[in-house]
């Protein structure tokens, strides 16, 4: 047997878990489905589609891939107790009896995060003090000492989730939250997140296999994952190994290495041979853009375009549209409704049946706007913001449908 070091350290051999358990990956509402699809691609296996979340059961292996490549996940999380408690001192006594000392050595630090519904457990935060009470008193009886509460950069990151009598604890294995891929160098006013700007394209359905043009792109958060995308970057490259699983007992830096090494072999392989494109009126937040994609080294891949989008247009060839124009709420702009009626005659005049287009508001009344009917709908948040994702399939008679849909307004 070859023993292997690292720092002076003996690293564990190959595969010490091949042992399957089941996982939890937190998403957005709306991006339930494509993380499905992300999850079935890293090997998970009983798949079943949840609130927010998507349940999964797969090995170490699976955990490890879930969280450096899955782009609509927020975060993987591992279930590892689960009971019945109808009072404080039920919790309290349940979650003293956990051995705590087989999952944390009493060194580390540690946080816990709760959400609570029902009548029984009405206060989450207090549902978390009993718990931590617990797990500190547990170690310091039999070691005398406790480990301390850590809220930045714990060791641990425990959930606890109550719904009524039924409490689920799970151990966070991605630590800070997987939309902060790292790339990020600077931002505009209203940045998207990452995990919504890659759900977008996927719910898009963008093969790779034509162009990519965001003509409102801000500091370019759907340029970079569709060039990620394009490229095979995997969806936490540039984040370093800042993941929480690292600092787990049953972490094996063999394995980790391996399925890091084997998705990294992967990148600028495929045929991607499209144009990706991105316009803004801003040229400020254009050099934030500039500056995020100099960083990833995808600034060859994207090319940017300052002015007004009516007067840019789109790569020639088959092209997909993504974007995200201001709302009103974080960008300010004088008179949304005409902004909106702008990008509507835009996408007849100067778009046209090669493109399709597909954006995101929350301006339900600005939307109308556009005075194109979409083929499809799609519910989303953005942030705390409802939102619907819109689809339009430009083609010759959309000229005609715009003075349906206007005369059909003009009747209700
Ligand atoms: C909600 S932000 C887009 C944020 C972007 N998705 C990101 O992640 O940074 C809307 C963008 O539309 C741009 N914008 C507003 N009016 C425009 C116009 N007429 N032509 C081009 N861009 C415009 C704003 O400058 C702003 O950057």
């Amino acid at each position: 047997m070859i023993i292997q070091k690292e720092n002076g350290k003996v690293l564990p051999t190959e595969s010490t878990s091949q042992a399957k358990f089941k996982m939890i990956a937190k998403t957005m509402m709306g991006l339930e489905e494509v993380l499905a699809d992300e999850l079935r691609e890293c090997g998970a296996t009983d798949i079943e589609l949840l609130n927010r979340a998507v349940a999964f059961m797969g090995d170490m292996k699976v955990l490890y891939r879930a969280n450096y490549t899955c782009r609509t996940a927020l975060a993987i999380l591992k279930p590892f107790a689960e009971f019945n408690a109808v009072s404080d001192q039920d919790l309290y006594d349940k979650v003293y009896q956990i051995r705590w000392e087989k999952i944390m050595d009493v060194d580390c630090t540690f946080m816990i995060d709760s959400t609570t519904s029902g009548e029984v457990f009405t206060h989450s935060y207090y549902a978390a003090l009993k718990t931590k009470d617990a797990i500190v008193d547990r170690f310091r009886r039999n070691f005398g000492k406790r480990p301390s509460i850590d809220t930045e950069n714990a060791d641990y990151k425990f959930n606890l989730h109550i719904n009524d009598t039924h409490v689920t604890l799970l151990m966070n294995s991605s630590g800070e939250s997987l939309h902060k891929r790292g790339y990020r160098q600077g931002v505009g006013v209203a940045p998207m997140n990452e995990v919504l700007a890659a759900g977008l394209i996927k719910l898009a359905g963008w093969k790779c296999d034509c162009n990519f043009y965001d003509p409102m792109c801000g500091s370019g958060t759907l340029l970079i994952e569709a060039a990620m995308l394009a490229n095979h970057i995997p969806a936490q490259y540039y984040r370093g190994d800042n993941f929480a699983f690292k600092r787990w007992k049953e972490f094996n830096i063999l394995e980790w290495k391996s399925v890091k090494e084997s998705e990294n072999r992967r990148i600028g392989q495929g045929d991607f041979d499209c144009e990706i494109w991105g316009n803004d009126i801003d040229m400020a937040v254009l050099q934030q853009a500039e500056k995020n994609l100099e960083y990833t080294k995808l600034h060859k891949d994207v090319m940017l375009f300052h002015g007004s989008f009516e007067d840019q247009e789109p790569p020639e060839g088959r092209t997909l549209i993504v974007t995200n124009p201001p709302y009103g709420e974080r960008i300010k702009v004088e008179d949304l409704n005409a902004l909106y009626t702008k990008l509507g005659d835009t996408f007849k005049r100067l778009y046209g049946e090669r493109c399709e287009v597909w954006l995101i508001t929350s301006d339900f009344e600005a939307m109308k706007h556009i005075g194109l009917k979409p083929s499809r709908k799609i519910a989303l948040l953005n942030g705390s913001l409802d939102c619907r994702l819109l689809n339009f399939e430009l083609y010759e008679g959309s000229k005609k449908a715009k003075k349906n849909v206007e005369a059909e307004e003009n009747l209700q």
